[in-house]
């Protein structure tokens, strides 16, 4: 399933943030990419331990621990340090799939890939092609979002970068191991929590059915979670 988390940051957060990277120093994206791939990975990258990257992906990490939509959908366990990766024009990803195991730049903590992040940095108007194309269980699903906005998807799904015919398309990815490996299990647990919070919003988080739907919802976590 494809979920969208919109205003992770404000425009102004996004237009400081851009600030920082518009002045880093990218590399080939090709330098990080495994041997399949890199036939069909064009970008650039910021690498993955400098100063730039490392502060703002903590600033990333920051948000997303307090934004509950994000952590209702993901569940997470460990989260990798945010990457930034930018798109000029005639640049692409072709289709590809994740690798499964990925160890953190900074300390070599390996984890399992359930979730691959998108957070746009650019807003839409300002390149045309890059769009996210990711495959999944309704056919290939076009993603193009507002700045500030972020996309996840199983990392199980084939999917690209399509070419960017103008401008520049940046953007952060990362990935993450959730408490729920089962993609569908995840969807279900998100589609109650969000069910549960919408009866609370009218009923009350006092009225009796709301508390026993989330005593549901948390013996049901109970089940499914590995930490
Ligand atoms: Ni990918």
């Amino acid at each position: 399933m494809l979920i969208t988390i919109p205003d992770v940051f404000s425009p102004d957060e996004v237009r400081a943030l851009r600030a920082a990277l518009d002045g880093a120093d990218w590399e080939d994206g090709r330098q990080t990419a495994g041997v399949q791939s890199a036939q069909t990975k064009r970008n650039h990258q910021l690498p993955a331990t400098c100063d730039v990257g490392r502060d703002l992906g903590q600033s990333i990490l920051e948000r997303l621990s307090q934004t509950p939509l994000f952590l209702s959908a993901a569940l997470p366990l460990r989260i990798l340090p945010p990457m930034f990766n930018r798109y000029e024009t005639g640049e692409a990803f072709g289709v590809h799939v994740d690798n499964a195991i990925r160890s953190n730049p900074f300390n070599g903590e390996p984890l399992r890939t359930d979730l691959s992040m998108t957070l746009f940095l650019s807003e839409p108007d300002e390149y045309d092609g890059g769009e996210l194309i990711v495959e999944d269980h309704y056919g290939p699903q076009t993603v193009k979002l507002p700045a500030g906005h972020m996309v996840l998807y199983p990392s199980t799904s084939l999917h690209e970068v399509r070419p960017v015919t103008r401008g520049a398309r940046v953007s952060s990815f990362f990935w993450l191991q959730s408490m729920v490996r089962s993609d569908m299990q995840r969807s279900i647990l998100f589609d109650l929590d969000q069910t549960i919070q919408t009866l609370a919003d009218g009923l009350g988080a006092d009225n009796d059915h709301v508390r026993r739907l989330t005593g549901i919802y948390h013996n049901m976590i109970r089940q499914w979670t590995e930490v």
